[in-house]
């Protein structure tokens, strides 16, 4: 599993971990709960002309700032509970020899090929001006929008080739940039069409929307394109050759062979030999599945695999999981509008984590995921979902459960075999959620996912109010007890089930129910609970928030 390699000049915020980090980390939480061999992986990226604006602003070397953004990003997603196995840097000098060396294989495949080419340059900086460095009126004439960036265009997500925007301007100068002459190596990906229409024909199991716009490129022509940049910063261009001094590949070409080199790592971190990458990338038997932002789609599941197919050795993507974004709608104001750092739109994960618990942002962002479309963040909404939700819902069942086991129960599972036909019915229920909880993750939609958990949470409810061992308890204790005895069983199963979205609840509820957290996988006996198991102390599991 990878989740797309943030870029390293700017912080993460709720956008980023909707479209690409979450889903991914749920996805791995369920496939290792089910017994998996999974190996998550991502890393940042560290090249490319976001990151050398940033440092351009700082004043300092690129280098400084992918660091600190390497720092934040790993503790931004350890905070929030997103494991990966290994977290890398594209900047490694691993990366750049594998990177390299995957060049070198494509060029000797024919497939890379130097052309001299036209290029816009800065006369009073003094440099070319690859991708992100100018900025103009996206070239596609049904677009036409302005801000388009030299690398792609932000409105219709197609790329963009600098030359061909209308009125350019420099983001370093803002001056109107020159035409230079200057060689580069060109992918030739029209040699590979037919190849990749065949493949993205056999991938009907993919989300429509990726599959659908991935061929629709590939049926529209691709053409040739530069892999190399006149840049300082980034992998020096492998070869012995006069024009490659001073050029480095284009961080579209080595960022997803960050996926590769990061694998490669973390196996030698484990003390295992380099063939054990094979494992990963080489063996049929392994499915590699690439979660990403939408506007990521072009490079993941047409590019990158080209790259891979002219390369040879690897295997291709399984699944490419891209989701949409998020738009923000601030209270007081009268519009959504999309996230935007520049504008200061942004929920930044680092200033959330300061004041809240990392599961209802995992929850909140889980219920109102972007998996079809843009879907809408609204700081109220986070709220209200927080209290009505998670706190009068599923924290109040696990409460109530916690209470009467503890005062009624004497803090063990009760022994009383259940029998009533209500009680049966509860856990006939809770008994199948795992499955159904299953087919819904396993075709990536976990919005569904949670929608069913907390339907099993709300059912939950219902069926302790209408079994009422408050009254009970009074009349006839052992009725209670066999109540609680099924409240309990649910309580186990759902803290099961909730792992990969609530991780840190479901953690919580394991401690209550007296187990280790390693006891559960995803089968309903896993979750089975004995009559007198002792159980642990009752916890808070989620805590109101105030407006
Ligand atoms: O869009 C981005 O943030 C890119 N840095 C994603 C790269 S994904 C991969 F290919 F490395
Ligand atoms: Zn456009």
């Amino acid at each position: 599993m990878t989740a797309g390699l943030p870029y390293a000049n700017g912080n993460l915020h709720v956008g980023h971990i909707a479209g690409a980090y979450l889903p991914a980390d749920i996805y791995v939480r369920y496939l290792r709960a089910c017994g998996r061999d999974v190996a998550f992986i991502c890393g940042s990226d560290d090249h490319g002309v976001p990151v050398l604006l940033r440092a351009r602003k700082e004043d300092v070397e690129p280098q400084i700032v992918v660091d600190r953004f390497y720092a934040q990003h790993r503790t931004d997603f350890a905070g929030l509970g997103i494991e990966f196995d290994f977290y890398g840097q594209t900047s490694s000098p691993e990366h750049h020899e594998i990177s390299q060396e995957f060049f070198r294989k494509v060029l000797e495949a024919g497939l890379l090929v130097k052309k001299s080419t036209e290029q816009l340059y800065d006369d009073g900086m003094e440099m070319f001006l690859p991708d992100r460095y100018v900025q103009g009126t996206c070239p596609h004439s049904d677009c036409g929008q302005p801000g388009a960036l030299g690398d792609q265009c932000e409105s219709c997500g197609r790329t963009v080739d600098p030359m061909e925007l209308a009125d350019p301007v420099s983001v370093l100068s803002g001056n109107r940039p020159v035409v230079r002459e200057t060689s580069h190596w060109f992918f030739k990906l029209p040699e590979l069409s037919s190849f990749l229409e065949t493949w993205l024909e056999g991938h009907d199991e993919w989300r429509s929307a990726v599959r659908n716009f991935a061929l629709g490129l590939v049926r529209e022509g691709l053409v040739e394109r530069s892999m190399t940049r006149d840049l300082e910063w980034g992998v020096p261009v492998p070869i012995e050759d006069a024009g490659a001094s001073g050029k480095v590949l284009y961080v579209w070409f080595d960022a997803p062979i960050g996926y590769v080199t990061f694998t490669s790592q973390w196996c030698q971190e484990q003390g295992k030999g380099g063939d054990e990458v094979g494992k990963w990338w080489k063996d049929s038997d392994t499915r590699i599945v690439h979660f990403i932002g939408e506007d990521n789609t072009i490079f993941h599941a047409v590019i990158w695999p080209a790259m891979l197919k002219a390369e040879g050795s690897y295997c291709l993507p399984d699944q490419v999981v891209a989701n949409s974004f998020l738009n923000i709608h601030w209270p007081g104001e009268s519009e959504e509008q999309k996230i935007s750092k520049s504008r200061g739109t942004a929920v930044w994960i680092k200033d959330f984590l300061s004041e809240n618990d990392p599961d209802p942002l995992r929850y909140y962002l889980t219920a109102i995921a972007p998996e079809n479309q843009r879907t809408t963040y609204k700081p109220e909404e986070f709220i209200s979902r927080n209290n009505d939700e998670l706190v009068a819902t599923l924290g109040n069942f696990v409460h109530r459960t916690m209470t009467f086991a503890h005062k009624y129960c004497g803090g063990v599972v009760p022994e009383e075999e259940i029998s009533s036909e209500a009680d049966l019915d509860q856990i006939a229920s809770v008994e199948r959620l795992p499955e159904r909880l299953s087919e819904e993750i396993e075709q990536f939609r976990f919005k569904s996912t949670l929608q069913l958990l907390m339907a099993e949470a709300r059912r939950a409810n219902q069926y302790f109010d209408a079994s009422a061992p408050w009254k009970t308890r009074k009349e006839d204790l052992s009725t209670c007890r066999r109540t609680i005895r099924a409240c309990l069983q649910t309580v186990s199963v759902l803290g099961m089930v909730m792992s990969p979205i609530l991780p840190f609840a479901s953690a919580r509820i394991a401690r209550m129910l007296g187990r280790e957290e390693s006891s559960w996988g995803w089968e309903y006996s896993s979750a089975s609970l004995k009559g007198g198991e002792i159980l642990g102390e009752a916890e808070l599991l989620f805590r109101k928030i105030d407006v």
